[in-house]
């Protein structure tokens, strides 16, 4: 093991984190080689600076002017070609963070880490799984979930998936959860989606507070457990049944034994999905500033590992959106747009309530919602899609998933009638 991550090991020695990391995680360090010479050379190399890997013309980033003229002329070359800073451009994070805490009023005070930027939220989910979840080890995560997991969870970390059902009666199912984490033994790593993909539910402020506690109870028996929040869809709220902030909030200071991990991103929240834009920032009862930033260092190697670098302009044109007077206005608009479709869509289930061959799923927030079928799934989506030229998503054998993030609020009606008509012409 390299000294620089024994020294990280030591500083989060009596953690949970430090019982937490996988074998990868432990081996991880931010390599100082030329990174330090670099910086050396910044502070005395007045003469000649050949430390850098790029291309300058006196001091300023060498550029290709059919490249540049594709940018605003707000953007500098610096913004544009240069590459961003380790962990991301400074700026953004403050700004995110900034940001999270006026989301979740909850983290006001609270002490967490700063968000460390990743090439998008998926980027960041296989980051966090390769540093805390170990070779062959324990997640535990509700049975309907991003199928993007499966290779992340199955395939990088070949894990033991212990999933329960999403669902108890209308509400979420706080026992199985519970169950679940208790049947494992050893660090485990819980994975929570909310809005949930591909059901569109969020625990209501009970729930929220119910599945804090069984976190507690569980963390009490001394379990270490790390909580991940992917929270792709934040803020797609619509009205007041969902809890309205982060399960993070609630988290990142719950308990020593309980490392909360936040992953969230730009990609949904700000609607700019091939930016690749996202982040992770920690929380830990306890935690000093001193281990926050060895968990940074970790993650900031995995990255350096992986990626090297995330880009930099998606990076500068976030920040200059986010600073604008009128992003939050501006962001409501497609929120507002959003919860339309979404109401209508309520309303059009209400003419269906009695078919029984077809059931909407709980549904409360963010893109998508899912209904239950009494056919074959995959039936229904190619019936849809030969018959009434309609593309949906067949999630298993009887569950499909309908995105009314991406139909029109007139055509939302007509979508629902049909999945509603094809579907009792397989009964
Ligand atoms: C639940 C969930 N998590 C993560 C992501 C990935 O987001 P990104 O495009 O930033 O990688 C998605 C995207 O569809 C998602 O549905």
């Amino acid at each position: 093991m390299h000294d620089l991550a024994r020294n990280l090991n030591e500083t989060l020695k009596g953690t949970c984190a430090a019982e937490l990391l996988s074998d990868y995680g432990r081996r991880m360090y931010v390599p100082k080689g030329i990174l330090v010479q670099s910086a050396e050379a910044k502070a005395k190399a007045s003469r000649h600076n050949a430390t850098i890997g790029v291309a300058l013309e006196k001091g300023n980033v060498m550029y290709i002017p059919s490249m540049k003229e594709q940018f605003a002329p707000t953007m500098k070359a610096s913004e544009i070609f240069s590459y961003a800073p380790m962990g991301g451009v400074p700026a953004l994070r403050k700004v995110w963070k900034e940001d999270m805490v006026a989301k979740n009023p909850l983290l006001e005070g609270k002490s967490t880490s700063l968000p460390i930027v990743t090439c998008g939220l998926t980027n960041a989910l296989s980051i966090v799984c390769s540093l805390f979840l170990e070779i062959g080890g324990s997640v535990v995560l509700p049975d309907m979930y991003w199928e993007n997991y499966n290779l992340i969870l199955d395939e990088q970390r070949e894990a033991n998936k212990v999933l329960f059902p999403l669902f108890s009666g209308n509400g979420f199912n706080v026992k199985g959860m519970e169950e679940a984490i208790a049947s494992t033994t050893g660090p485990v790593m819980v994975m929570l989606n909310f809005p949930n993909n591909p059901t569109g539910y969020t625990p209501t402020p009970a729930e929220a507070d119910a599945i804090v506690d069984l976190l507690k109870r569980q963390a009490a028996n001394g379990r270490k457990i790390s909580v991940v929040t992917d929270d792709a869809y934040f803020g797609l709220f619509f009205d007041d049944e969902p809890f309205h902030q982060s399960l993070f909030a609630k988290l990142c200071d719950a308990d020593e034994n309980i490392l909360a991990i936040k992953c969230d991103a730009a990609t949904k929240e700000s609607m700019v999905w091939g930016f690749r834009v996202a982040f992770i920032t920690y929380g830990c009862k306890g935690m000093t500033e001193e281990q926050y930033d060895a968990l940074m260092q970790k993650t900031m190697g995995a990255i350096r590992g992986s990626l090297s670098n995330c880009t930099m302009s998606s990076q500068q044109i976030l920040l200059k959106g986010m600073t604008r007077e009128s992003y939050s206005s501006d962001k409501m608009v497609g929120v507002r747009k959003l919860g339309e479709r979404y109401f209508r869509l309520k309303e059009t289930l209400k003419k269906h309530e009695g078919e029984d061959f077809l059931k909407a799923l709980p549904f409360n927030s963010g893109y998508f919602m899912s209904f239950w079928c009494k056919c074959d799934a995959e039936d229904l989506r190619q019936r849809l899609l030969n018959e009434y030229q309609t593309g949906i998503i067949r999630s298993d054998d009887h569950h499909v998933r309908i995105a009314f993030s991406s139909v029109d609020l007139e055509n939302i009606e007509d979508l629902i009638d049909t999945v509603y008509k094809a579907a009792s012409e397989l009964v």
